[in-house]
């Protein structure tokens, strides 16, 4: 049987393209540069796979261009939203993704932007760096503390809770809002809220960890933001279309925030420009999964699927 031929846009983790190589006839862009829309429906009639990252788009107009040949897509991300579903599903194009192997890196760096924005990083790593730190008081630059206050998680899924434990050996309170309750084992004693507005009135942080879909974009809206406790931060390592960006601006001018950490944002690559004023924004540029071992498990995962479809099984991830 011949072997199916996969495109691999981006230029994955060493060990990911290795196997591929291994298992499938692939056109690899070792160049890693960004795929128009008309790039990715041209390459689609020259493969029955693609393992995309979320930065190839498949929207509708995209994904009912597609040509019949392309079978799978086997994304390399947990997320989903750079994907018309129901398109790809009327079309017989199967999509997969990558849960749970990159919760810890991503949790990781949601505790990374909480301590960076509620400690000041930004501010104190300008100021050594500078060589303009000729100044120190107790007085000066002190920060707002997370042991004993009260963490909010929306979105209490693999990722949510990965970062309510790491949180919790930091001696947090963990509330929840999520669209179920969980199970008390999965809970680990996190108080549960009905609502996102009861959830925000509690939350000295905030952590975002829902997908982005109709429901959610801008949920955390200018009224959501008035709700949170003075001073509180909230911290986005999910996607950047669940905030109003315009009305974080508007909380951090106000004070109402007192700071922001950030992996995600409505334009990517690139950011928004209009936090770069505030120092008590502390902003990475989508990186929760980037780690080499959390490179290498999502790769082989979006292999693991591949693999299953093509032996005829049901992927584990099939959406
Ligand atoms: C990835 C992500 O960096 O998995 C996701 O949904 O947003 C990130 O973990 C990216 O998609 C890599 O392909």
């Amino acid at each position: 049987m011949t072997r199916p031929t996969v495109w691999i846009p981006r230029r994955l983790s060493d060990a990911t393209l290795d196997r591929a190589q291994r298992d499938y006839d692939c056109i690899i862009n070792w160049e890693d540069g960004l795929s128009t829309a008309d790039d990715i429906v041209a390459m689609s009639a020259q493969v029955d796979a693609i393992i995309p990252c979320h930065s190839e788009h498949f929207p509708a107009d995209v994904a009912s261009r597609l040509d019949p040949r392309l079978k799978i897509i086997a994304n390399h991300s947990v997320g989903v939203d750079h994907c018309d579903l129901p398109t790809l599903k009327a079309r017989g194009i199967a999509v997969t993704n990558t849960p749970d192997v990159l919760s810890d890196a991503t949790a990781e760096i949601a505790m990374l932007l909480m301590l960076g924005a509620a400690r000041r990083a930004v501010e104190g790593d300008r100021l050594v760096r500078s060589g303009n730190w000729d100044v120190w008081s107790p007085s000066f630059m002190v920060g707002k503390q997370v042991t004993g206050a009260r963490l909010g998680i929306i979105g209490m899924g693999r990722v949510g809770r990965a970062f309510a434990t790491k949180a919790h050996g930091f001696g947090m309170e963990i509330h929840y809002f999520n669209r179920t309750r969980l199970t008390p084992e999965l809970e680990q004693g996190a108080t549960y809220h009905a609502t996102v507005e009861s959830l925000i009135e509690v939350a000295d942080f905030l952590s975002l960890h829902c997908p982005v879909t109709a429901e959610t974009k801008g949920l955390m809206n200018a009224d959501r933001f008035a709700m949170l406790p003075d001073g509180a931060v909230m911290v986005n390592t999910a996607r950047g279309a669940l905030v109003d960006e315009a009305a974080l601006v508007g909380a951090l001018d106000s004070g109402k925030l007192s700071g922001a950490g950030l992996d995600c944002f409505v334009t990517e690559p690139g950011g928004n420009p209009a936090f770069a004023k505030f120092d008590n924004v502390f902003m990475l540029p989508h990186i929760g999964s980037a780690t080499v071992a959390t490179r290498d498990a999502m790769g082989f995962r979006a292999l693991d699927n591949l693999d299953a479809f093509f032996r005829n099984d049901i992927p584990n991830d099939l959406l």
